[in-house]
């Protein structure tokens, strides 16, 4: 089979590292990849993983691609091409891909949706009101006491999600996102939602549109510092399982989540075959909703990937073909820790072309793998192209051992203003 894998960071490294491992693959490309992904190999032949110089939000020059060079299976990464309908086009001009279609992915381009259907359907989530104008959003934000959450509707590359501890900030929120328009037009709606207290904890969950699949427990960790402190970023690193849900809880959220999307999916005409990213956070009351995502989690792909023991080409498959009923995801009992390695001054302005060292020496330490997220080559050397820089993950008998595992290796590799958490895990160990 030829695969062409689309999008550039940690999580598409990953899977492109675990989709090369198949047996069923000959040959690989990824559009745009980066510099580690270039140093994939095929493990059937051990043909290189080609990086294609296109974006992933190029749609037209996906599709001509896939059709010249006969790509078998295209598996999508990054939410953008699936909110664009990356996967109705494909499907379109006969082609086979994996990833939500442009309904599904509504979940994640529109909170106003997910949050209507998650009430219409009764899945817990935060206490919550949409609003197409700003003074009933603020009349609302007045009977939480102004200590909620606001969130512009769109995709807003994480960021447009702002926390409220007093009405007056509730009503500055307001204002921005929906007056100033700081996100764009993706603010033109807002969901206020109640402010929570509680762990957040990340959900996987693998759907073929009437099955679905659900991951063992993992843990991003959003802020830019140690302690939780600092601005939200993409994620400085994640860890699987996690403590903090049992295996019998984790069962019941899926029950108290999983089925009633399910049913939703089915009563709106939704064909959700793709992965189902729900946020959540555990509080007194139970576990609660606070967002969909469709798409896998970057770094939660990391550590997932690194403990699934399945053949992920025959999943996804199965995932896009609506026959995951017949396989059961299994994982390794060991641990598993990504840290994240980020560019000095990230998520804010940052510098790029710093040359990495190290990467050699740290992915022969035992169960390390590196996975790159902006990285690039340049006369000959790896070199710093992003924020996130890298992914650094090993496995481990037990958290302890994979959070050492994973802070070695992180010892080992040097570039310019690294930056890096040096508490990922510490919660779960
Ligand atoms: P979202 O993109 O909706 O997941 O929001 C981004 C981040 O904001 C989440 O990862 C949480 O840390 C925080 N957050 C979102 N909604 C709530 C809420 N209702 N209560 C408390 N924190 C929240
Ligand atoms: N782990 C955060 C995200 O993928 O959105």
């Amino acid at each position: 089979m030829k695969i062409l894998v689309i999008g550039s960071g940690g999580r598409e490294h990953a899977l492109v590292w675990k989709l090369a491992q198949s047996p069923h693959v000959t040959q690989m490309g990824c559009a745009p990849g980066n510099a580690g992904i270039a140093r994939e190999r095929v493990a059937r032949n051990g043909r290189a993983v080609e990086c294609i110089n296109l974006g992933a939000e190029d749609l037209p020059g996906l599709l001509a691609f896939a059709q010249e060079k006969k790509i078998d299976f295209t598996v999508v990464g990054p939410d953008n091409p699936l909110a664009l309908g990356i996967v109705d086009l494909f499907q379109q001009h006969g082609l086979k891909i994996w990833g939500v279609n442009r309904k599904a992915a509504q979940f994640e381009s529109s909170k106003v949706f997910s949050q209507q259907f998650m009430a219409k359907y009764g899945i817990p989530t935060a206490a919550a009101g949409t609003f197409d104008e700003p003074a009933a959003a603020k009349k609302f934000a007045a009977t939480l006491g102004g200590r909620c959450v606001v969130k512009a509707d769109g995709l807003a590359l994480g960021k447009g999600v702002l926390l409220c501890q007093s009405q007056r900030e509730a009503e500055t929120a307001v204002e921005e996102i929906m007056v100033g328009r700081a996100f764009g037009t993706a603010g033109a709606r807002v969901v206020i939602q109640e402010f929570l207290e509680g762990t957040e904890t990340s959900l996987h969950a693998l759907c073929d549109g009437t099955t679905a699949r659900l991951f063992p427990t993992s843990q991003d960790h959003k802020r830019a510092l140690d302690g939780d402190r600092g601005l939200n970023t993409g994620g400085m690193g994640a860890c699987s399982p996690t403590p903090f849900l049992t295996d019998l809880q984790l069962a019941g959220v899926a029950r108290q989540i999983l089925d009633p999307f399910l049913r939703g999916c089915a009563a709106e005409g939704i064909d959700f075959r793709g992965l189902l990213y729900p946020g959540i956070m555990l509080t007194r009351d139970g576990p609660k909703v606070l967002e969909f995502n469709a798409r896998f989690g970057d770094p939660e792909t990391q550590v997932y990937l690194t403990r699934l023991e399945n053949d992920l080409v025959e999943l996804l498959d199965a995932s896009a073909g609506g026959t995951l009923a017949r396989h059961e995801l299994k994982w390794k009992p060991e641990a598993s820790v990504c840290v994240v390695m980020a560019s000095h001054g990230y998520p804010g302005r940052y510098a790029k072309g710093k040359i990495i060292t190290g990467l050699d020496s740290a992915s022969q330490l035992p169960g390390t793998k590196v996975f790159h997220a902006g990285t690039a080559w340049q006369e000959g050397r790896i070199v710093t192209q992003g924020g996130r820089v890298l992914g650094v993950t090993a496995l481990g008998r037990d958290l302890r051992a994979a959070q050492a595992a994973a802070y070695a290796a992180v010892e080992a590799i040097h570039f310019e203003g690294a930056h890096f958490r040096r508490d990922i895990a510490a919660k779960a160990v």
